[in-house]
């Protein structure tokens, strides 16, 4: 089944079933824009034989960033080197589509000291967020008209499709949750008000790219906090998404106070025996999904071995297989994985011994070992832990430190 190909509801076919789900690439140059490292990397992940790529959070506005190496698709002008990327990514012939997002809240204090934000619920992490902004129903609407005028440019750019990122705890996830949503305008309080905007999104993307055109929305199966987003909200959104003329979904959880997608690293979870012994964190709520939707399903999180992708593909559970962090650990294997020769694609586990750094641990781990690919050098397993807890904030300082200075 993993080698079969998958036709889309807008008609577009996905070779095989094997996705590189997003990953930041935290690479951009001074102007936002995309670099010949981005194309390095995709080019070489192209190499790999996956059915399709998604690239890393791509953001609507150069304010909002998730991080300060972040590709922003809100100018026209750098439609060439978009092209550039779109055809180094797609030059196997496998698609390529760009994940369109909006920090909000999470939008660190190296890019903006006041996010915007639905509501004033400031994310409390290291000292690393400012106080976020409540939205004027203005920015909402200039929000709507950002996503539109980032998947125009990523189709013009050639990119074969798109995933609006409505997971993890950014903007459009910040919306559907009770605890950083608190409006009381029609953006907020019952779940029909914060999913609005997801789903005006979805209407209005629709619209700028025709019908033919994937798209798909990545959405959290909970926040996993007490009084966040829940499962039982996510199926009634789920329901409501049914009927919007997306092609794909995808199934992921967690924000940044709870890294649910990290969670194979995360000892004190309580999911942690179920999902070992199932290996895909979100498969059990896959099946929820199914017995609610049409749309064709892909779960992210926890994929190792060939025998279980096949079998939850056998299965129906699942129309595609989302894999992350094997893309750099595992990036030679990738192949003989798909061929049949290589049956599980090992995990490195990143250890402090502090559990108050191991989140950080992994985060910065895997993004270092990502610049490490896109700068044509392979990945370093003995990188130290403590060292890698580090690097996210010192690659920060530093990318917003050269733009500022016009570097
Ligand atoms: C370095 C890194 C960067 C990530 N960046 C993104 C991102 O930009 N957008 C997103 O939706 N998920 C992002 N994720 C989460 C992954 O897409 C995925 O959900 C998670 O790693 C679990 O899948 P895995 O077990 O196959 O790695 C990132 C993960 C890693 C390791």
């Amino acid at each position: 089944m993993l080698n079969t190909s998958f036709e889309l509801p807008c008609g577009a076919v996905i070779p095989n079933r094997l996705v590189k789900a997003a990953m930041t690439e935290r690479l951009s140059n001074t102007k936002f824009e995309p670099t010949a490292a981005h194309e390095h990397l995709y080019c070489r992940w192209a190499g790999t034989g996956t059915g399709l790529q998604i690239t890393g959070n791509v953001i609507i506005d150069r304010v909002h960033l998730e991080s300060a190496g972040n590709v922003a698709f809100d100018d026209d002008g750098m439609l060439p080197k978009l092209q550039s990327w779109a055809k180094a990514a797609q030059h196997t012939g496998n698609p390529c589509w760009v994940q369109i997002s909006h920090a909000g809240r999470q939008a660190n204090r190296f890019s903006t000291l006041r996010p915007k934000a639905p509501s004033a619920v400031q994310l409390q992490k290291l000292g690393l967020f400012g106080r976020p902004v409540p939205m004027t129903e203005e920015d909402i609407q200039e929000v709507i008209a950002g996503f539109v005028q980032a998947a125009k440019l990523a189709q013009a750019a050639g990119f074969s499709g798109l995933q609006i990122h409505s997971a993890h705890g950014y903007l459009l996830s910040q919306f559907l949750s009770p605890l950083t949503n608190q409006r009381n305008d029609q953006w907020g309080g019952s779940l029909e008000n914060r999913s609005w905007l997801l789903l005006q999104v979805v209407k209005e993307v629709r619209a700028a790219v025709g019908a033919s055109y994937p798209i798909s929305v990545k959405l959290n199966s909970a926040d996993f906090q007490r009084g966040g987003f829940s499962e039982e909200e996510s199926i009634e959104v789920v329901k409501m998404l049914d009927t919007a003329g997306i092609d794909l979904l995808e199934i992921s959880g967690g924000t940044y106070e709870k890294l649910a997608f990290f969670l194979m690293n995360d000892e004190s979870s309580n999911l942690r025996e179920s999902t070992r012994q199932r290996e895909a964190y979100f498969i059990d709520f896959a099946r929820k999904v199914r017995a609610v939707s049409k749309v064709p399903l892909m779960i992210t999180g926890g994929f190792r071995s060939r025998a279980f992708c096949e079998e939850v593909l056998e299965k129906g559970e699942v129309d595609l297989i989302g894999m992350a962090r094997p893309f750099i650990t595992n990036v030679n294997e990738i192949a003989s994985f798909l061929s049949g020769e290589t049956a599980v694609l090992e995990n490195l586990v990143i250890r402090t011994g502090l559990a108050a750094l191991e989140d950080a641990a992994e985060g910065g781990f895997y993004a270092r070992q990502l610049i490490r690919l896109a700068e044509g050098q392979e990945v370093n397993p003995g990188m130290n832990p403590i060292w890698a807890a580090n690097f996210l904030i010192i690659h920060e300082l530093k990318k917003a430190l050269t733009r500022r200075l016009g570097l």
